[in-house]
């Protein structure tokens, strides 16, 4: 894809697959968006996906498969126990990854759960670079603290540093020094980050922090769920990789660690989760656990016909032409609505454009879910459902007070492989409208509000009747338009 110049215009992303398989998508009208978001609270959780055009909401489980793995699932062998099909994935997981030990897992945060049960300590600590919502609250259940050492550069919302996911080796030597080196977990390096915008890590940083995690003795876990958008950055931003395959970037990055773990439902495009070990004894304290809370070892939870999808999309993830629509779809919104003035975090990043909300209705105050408003809006304007990520995706504190957002994130993820360029040019003309008619947009306050992970179930409404007018100033801009 990258290597195809054109003869009379500038660059632009081409696939190198072909669509063999649509969905019809509906796009409601103006009225029935405005009764829909209300009828889902104003969280896009709540949203009827009948009732979304494009769905923007997460690459989790909705990237598009190929003809190989379709085909694979008929050929998964279903028995309980030493299925043909975990013999195939055991075999191809090891091949890629380069690690002795897998376990099978019937999603990420399943992975996580484990990790926390045998790993943390009430009084331990996990520095990583950037948390991710359910890892933070695996580790909180078993009464562990969390230390984010993402270099400073990670939380500028706009810049031009390639690798803001880095983790800062100061900060990681500091955490070490103040918790005691035996209240130290592990360290955690997420692969790329999710929460701050899909912000890759680099090899060199990698290198870095593995070298002091063996100095002293700790285990380094990498979270490898975003790694097919990693793998693509490391070979396109950083120099010294530019001509090893993807292949000896991925057994490269996974040598450096101890434990890697993933969430099938992003990396393999499929639906399902994973494990890989070096070490025998933590490798049978894990095992042991396994037909506990997710199945038979030799599925884990998962559906076998999953499984055999998921050994053919890793395999598929070695080759880039396979892995690098997600990220230069991205790049290519991003740029455009940068170029149109509209914040957004630079430079792009893998998993999905993200919006910022911060800035885009900057006369929103915090406590009023800017992030949220801004998911609302856009629903109502254009049947696009995106993810707050921002105050609303955190916990209050014990008393009640708000626990205010490092950055105000609208993600518009970008499920692999599925849209059109005509679908982004579509979302982008829309926000565009948005960002001429910021003003009208208003803040939120939550009317049900749950106390763990509240973003997901949580209800809330407008502070006013800010919809009723942007819905108005739509009509009197767009006419009969949807
Ligand atoms: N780690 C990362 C970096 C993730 O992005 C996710 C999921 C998980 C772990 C948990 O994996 O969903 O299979 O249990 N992210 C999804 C998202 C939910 O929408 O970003 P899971």
């Amino acid at each position: 894809m990258s290597s195809i110049r054109y003869y009379k215009r500038d660059s632009l992303p081409l696939e190198m697959h072909k669509v063999r398989i649509v969905q019809k998508l509906n796009l409601p009208t103006l009225e029935e968006r405005l009764a829909n978001v209300s009828e889902a609270g104003n969280n896009t959780f709540l949203l009827n996906n009948r009732d979304v055009f494009l769905d923007m909401l997460t690459d989790s489980g909705v990237n598009a498969m190929s003809d190989r793995q379709e085909a694979a699932m008929c050929t998964a062998d279903d028995s309980y126990a030493g299925s043909e099909t975990f013999v195939r994935h055991e075999k191809k997981l090891k091949e890629i990854f380069g690690m002795p030990y897998v376990l099978p897992f019937h999603q990420g945060r399943a992975c996580e759960n484990l990790l926390a049960q045998i790993l943390v300590r009430p009084g331990t600590v996990v520095p990583m670079n950037y948390h991710f919502t359910t890892t933070k609250a695996h580790i909180m259940v078993q009464g562990g603290a969390l230390e984010e050492i993402i270099m400073d550069k990670g939380l500028e919302v706009t810049s031009s540093d390639p690798f803001k996911g880095d983790m800062d080796p100061d900060k990681l030597k500091d955490v070490i020094k103040r918790w005691g080196v035996d209240n130290v977990a592990f360290v955690r390096m997420e692969a790329g980050t999710n929460l701050i915008g899909g912000q890759p890590i680099s090899m060199a940083n990698l290198k870095e922090i593995s070298g002091i995690c063996k100095d002293k003795g700790l285990t380094l876990v990498m979270d490898i769920s975003l790694l097919a958008d990693n793998l693509h950055f490391i070979k396109t931003r950083e120099d010294a990789y530019k001509d090893k395959s993807i292949r000896e970037i991925t057994k490269e990055m996974v040598n450096l660690c101890d434990i890697v773990y993933y969430s099938a439902r992003k990396l393999g495009c499929a639906r399902g989760g994973g494990m890989c070990l070096k070490d025998s004894a933590t490798y049978e304290k894990f095992k042991e656990l396994i037909p506990l809370y997710e199945g038979f070892l030799t599925y884990g939870g998962m559906s076998v016909r999953e499984i055999e999808a998921i050994t053919v999309g890793l395999e598929e993830t070695m080759d880039e032409n396979m892995i690098n629509q997600g990220p230069q779809f991205i790049e290519y919104m991003v740029n455009e609505l940068d170029k149109r003035g509209i914040p957004v975090v630079t430079p792009a990043g893998g998993l999905g454009c993200h919006i910022d909300a911060m800035r885009f209705v900057d006369h929103i105050p915090q406590t009023e879910y800017p992030a949220g408003a801004l998911a609302s809006a856009l629903y109502i304007i254009s049947g696009i459902r995106g993810m707050e990520r921002g105050t609303m995706s955190e916990q209050r504190e014990e008393d009640g007070t708000e626990t205010l957002a490092n950055i105000e994130l609208l993600r518009l993820a970008l499920p692999r492989r599925v849209f059109t360029l005509s679908q982004i040019e579509y979302a982008i003309d829309r926000i565009n409208w948005l960002y001429d008619n910021r003003h009208l947009v208003g803040g939120l306050k939550f009317t049900e509000e749950p106390r763990i992970l509240r973003f997901f179930f949580g209800k809330l409404k407008p502070v006013s009747d800010w919809q009723e007018r942007l819905a108005a100033k739509f009509k009197e801009d767009f006419g009969d338009s949807l």
